[in-house]
C-alpha cells in the first residue's frame, strides 16, 4: 500500500500489583497485574505515505492536540529505534502522527501507558494492512510487545478488564515480553469497578519512573520485594476469583505503600507523596471503618490517589469522595473512571 490512515484509542491502566524495577530491554523484575481504565485514554491517528526508497532514518511529524510538538519527538525516535527490528517496513514510510489525550495534559496522570499503546496499535494496524491473515491473538500480543518497548506498563493497556504481565509460576501463559488478559474467571463484584482519580499534585514529578526503576538495582530490599510481588500475584488470583474484597483491599493498599516504600529506601531516596496524599489515605481508612463500605486506594509513581470501589457502593462512596476528599485535590480536580475493556480501533 502506498498510503493510508490508521487510528486507535487506547486507555491507561492502574496496577494492583506494581511493576517497579526492570532488567535489559524492558524486562520486568517482577510480575504485575492491572485494571484497564476506560475514560483516561489517548487517541492516535497515523497518516502514512510510502517514500520512493528506503530511508536511513525515521521520518515523521508529530502533532499533539492539533499542534506540532517537537519536545515529544526524541522519545518517539527512541521507541522507533527499539522496535525497528520487529517493524522494518517503517523506514519505507513517512508518518504523520496526531495524538490527543482525554485527560488534561500535565495533570500528573501518566500518559505513557495510553500514549505508547495507542502508537503501537496504529503501527500494528499498518502492519496488518500489508499482511494476509493476521490473527487477532497475534495482533494483540505483538501490539503489547511493542508497547512494552515504549513504556513497560503500556503493555497492559491493549486488553481489559484485567491484564497480567511478567513471568510467574502462578500463570502458565504469563510472559515477560507482553501482557495477557487475566486467564481465570473474575468474581462479579469486580464488574464495573470504579476508579476515581484524585489530582493532588499536577506538577512535574521530581523523579521519573525510568530513574525509579533503575534505583531498584542494588536496592537493599530488591530481592524480597520481587518475591513479595510474585507472592501477592498468587494471592490476588484467588481473590479475583472468589471476590474476597477484604483481602483485595489488603493486597492493593499494601502494594501501593510498598511501591512508595521502595522509593523512600533507595539511594538516593525520594518521596512522591504529598501531605494531601496522606490526608486522603487517612480519610479513606476512617470512612471505610465507619461506613462498612469497601473503598480502598492505590497510588502510581506520583502524589495522585486512585480511589477504588465496587459498583454497588458507588452512591455512598462517591458522596464521601466529593465531600471529604475533593477538598484535598489541586483546584478541586478529579477524574471519574471505571474498569474498561481495552483499546479500540476508530
Ligand atoms: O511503565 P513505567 O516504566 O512508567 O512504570 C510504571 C510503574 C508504575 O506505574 C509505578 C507501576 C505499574 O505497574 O504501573
Amino acid at each position: 500500500k502506498d498510503h493510508g490512515i490508521v487510528q486507535y484509542t487506547s486507555p491507561s491502566n492502574i496496577a494492583l500489583i506494581k511493576y517497579w524495577g526492570k532488567l535489559e530491554n524492558q524486562i520486568p523484575a517482577n510480575p504485575s497485574i492491572s485494571f484497564t481504565l476506560n475514560a483516561c485514554s489517548t487517541t492516535t491517528k497515523i497518516e502514512y505515505v510510502k517514500l520512493g526508497k528506503k530511508a536511513s532514518d525515521f521520518s515523521f511529524d508529530l502533532y499533539f492536540e492539533g499542534l506540532p510538538k517537537e519536545e515529544f519527538k526524541p522519545k518517539i525516535t527512541t521507541f522507533f529505534k527499539r522496535i525497528i527490528t520487529y517493524m522494518p517496513f517503517l523506514l519505507e514510510y513517512r508518518l504523520s502522527i496526531h495524538t490527543s489525550n482525554t485527560f488534561p495534559h500535565s495533570s500528573g496522570i501518566a500518559s505513557s501507558a495510553s500514549g505508547m499503546s495507542a502508537l503501537a496499535l496504529c503501527l500494528m494496524e499498518m502492519e496488518r494492512s500489508f499482511t494476509k491473515n493476521m490473527t487477532d491473538d497475534y495482533f494483540d500480543r505483538k501490539a503489547s510487545f511493542l508497547s512494552r518497548l515504549g513504556s513497560g506498563s503500556a503493555c497492559r493497556s491493549i486488553n481489559g478488564p484485567l491484564v497480567q504481565w511478567g513471568k510467574s509460576n502462578f500463570i502458565e501463559s504469563s510472559s515477560d515480553l507482553y501482557g495477557i488478559p487475566f486467564p481465570y474467571d473474575v468474581h462479579p463484584i469486580f464488574n464495573n469497578f470504579h476508579d476515581t482519580i484524585l489530582l493532588v499534585d499536577k506538577g512535574e514529578k521530581q523523579v521519573s519512573s525510568t530513574v525509579g526503576h533503575d534505583l531498584m538495582h542494588g536496592h537493599p530490599f530488591a530481592a524480597n520485594r520481587f518475591k513479595q510481588a510474585d507472592d501477592n500475584l498468587g494471592k490476588i488470583i484467588g481473590v479475583l476469583e472468589s471476590g474476597n474484597i477484604k483481602e483485595f483491599i489488603n493486597i492493593v493498599e499494601s502494594e501501593a505503600l510498598t511501591l512508595h516504600a521502595m522509593m523512600m529506601t533507595s539511594n538516593p531516596y525520594f518521596i512522591l507523596m504529598k501531605p494531601n496524599t496522606l490526608s486522603i489515605i487517612n480519610a479513606i481508612w476512617e470512612f471505610r471503618e465507619t461506613s462498612k463500605t469497601h473503598v480502598c486506594f492505590t497510588l502510581d509513581a506520583g502524589a495522585n490517589v486512585h480511589v477504588l470501589y465496587p459498583e454497588n457502593e458507588k452512591d455512598k462512596v462517591f458522596s464521601f469522595i466529593k465531600e471529604k476528599l475533593v477538598p484535598f485535590c489541586q483546584n478541586g480536580q478529579y477524574i471519574c473512571d471505571q474498569i474498561g475493556q481495552g483499546a479500540k480501533k476508530k
